[in-house]
């Protein structure tokens, strides 16, 4: 084993200014969707310039919400990409609607071409995953969407600030979800999503929805949840919310830093669609020594990820679901075999990127080569 310096896959950066926001919070006696959970709403929603934020307690939460608030639900059919963290997908088997899976493209997103064919009179929603930080193609997902009458809800857990023709995404669709749990771009110190919408029904639904049903605090409406959000998350959150497009400008120095060490390396590196801005919440390389190179990195002190080693469409959970149709999606399970997640975050450093892509080398030079 190596006594380097460990290096992780992702890290929260926490100081002073953090701290002190938190312990404010903390003192202030105010615990559930107080002052700092509005500010950090008015905030977020004036950051991706869409009229309403509504926070709740996680990403899986957001979808969910959103399904259930759109009307979606049994019967219903939901296109979605099976190469994306399950929660995407169990938020829609949640609604009690059915996922119809989609393969993905080149930059790992939904493939719009596989839409079409697979449209039928229960489908409702599109629902597309900016996954590892790259925007899907979202003419062509609208251009889908728009023909046959279906609502696009994006997924952008992974893609905070991330842009498809100098727009954020989470602002295409008729919602866009949040995530911030501790890996992602934006973080509030544990779990943690939102919803953004400029519809102003949607959003006073999903606020009852998150709090028992009501508006009025003892008049409940209807039947909702608790999925409400903090103040001490919430303190935190708007701190790295001031300082998300610093640290996504870091990421993407980091990629491309990434992008120049590891040309000459014979794995597959990734790709920033034209149209797109990437902000790589994860650096994914492709290579069939995928598990040898991990072990190799592991022991050289460096963790790696796999997002996701199985797709959703062959995961137990899905398969033998009542209404879910067996497909075969060949880049979706060409791609699991082959990825590898490098660490990547805003303070890792341009000597770690160094180490990292030297190890990579090194391997491929020593027990890779054959
Ligand atoms: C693409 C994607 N969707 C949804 C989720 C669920 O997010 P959360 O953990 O906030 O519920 C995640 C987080 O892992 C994710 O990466």
């Amino acid at each position: 084993m190596t006594t380097k310096k460990k290096i992780p896959l992702s890290q929260v950066a926490i100081d002073d200014e953090v701290k002190a926001r938190v312990v404010a919070a903390a003192e202030s006696g105010q615990y559930i969707l107080g002052p700092e959970c509005k500010a950090f709403e008015t905030e977020l929603a004036s950051y991706f310039g869409r009229g309403h934020c509504i926070l709740l307690n996680s990403a899986t939460s957001g979808l969910l919400l959103t399904l259930k608030a759109l009307g979606v639900g049994p019967g219903d059919e939901v296109l979605a990409p099976a190469h994306t963290a399950f929660p995407t997908i169990e938020a829609i088997f949640l609604s009690g609607a059915t996922p119809v899976f989609v393969d993905i493209d080149e930059s790992a997103t939904l493939d719009p071409s596989w839409l079409e064919p697979r449209v039928s009179a229960r489908t409702k929603v599109i629902l597309p995953v900016h996954l590892y930080g790259h925007p899907c193609d979202m003419d062509a997902i609208q251009e889908v969407a728009e023909r046959h009458g279906l609502l696009v809800l994006e997924d952008c857990a992974q893609a905070h600030g991330a842009q498809y023709r100098s727009r954020k995404v989470g602002t295409f669709g008729v919602a866009g979800v949040l995530s911030f749990y501790p890996s992602k771009n934006l973080t509030v110190l544990g779990d943690g999503g939102a919803v953004l919408t400029d519809d102003p029904v949607l959003a006073d639904r999903l606020r009852m929805l998150r709090d028992h049903g009501r508006r009025d605090k003892y008049l409940h409406e209807t039947v909702g949840w608790n999925l409400r959000f903090n103040e001490i998350q919430a303190a935190a959150g708007r701190v790295f919310l001031r300082r998300l497009d610093a640290m996504n400008d870091a990421r993407r120095a980091k990629a491309a830093r990434y992008l120049e060490r590891l040309q000459t390396a014979p794995i597959t590196l990734p790709t920033e669609s034209k149209l797109a801005r990437h902000v790589y919440h994860l650096f994914v390389i492709r290579t069939p020594k995928r598990d040898a190179l991990a072990k190799y990195l592991a022991a050289e002190g460096i963790q790696t990820g796999i997002h996701y080693p199985v797709p959703n469409h062959l995961q137990p959970a899905t398969i033998g679901r009542p209404g879910v149709r067996a497909e075969s999606l060949p880049r979706t399970e060409a791609w699991v075999k082959e990825i590898l997640s490098l660490p990547i975050f805003p303070s890792l450093t341009d000597s770690d990127v160094d180490r990292v892509s030297a190890a990579v080398h090194e391997f491929f030079a020593g027990p890779g080569k054959a």
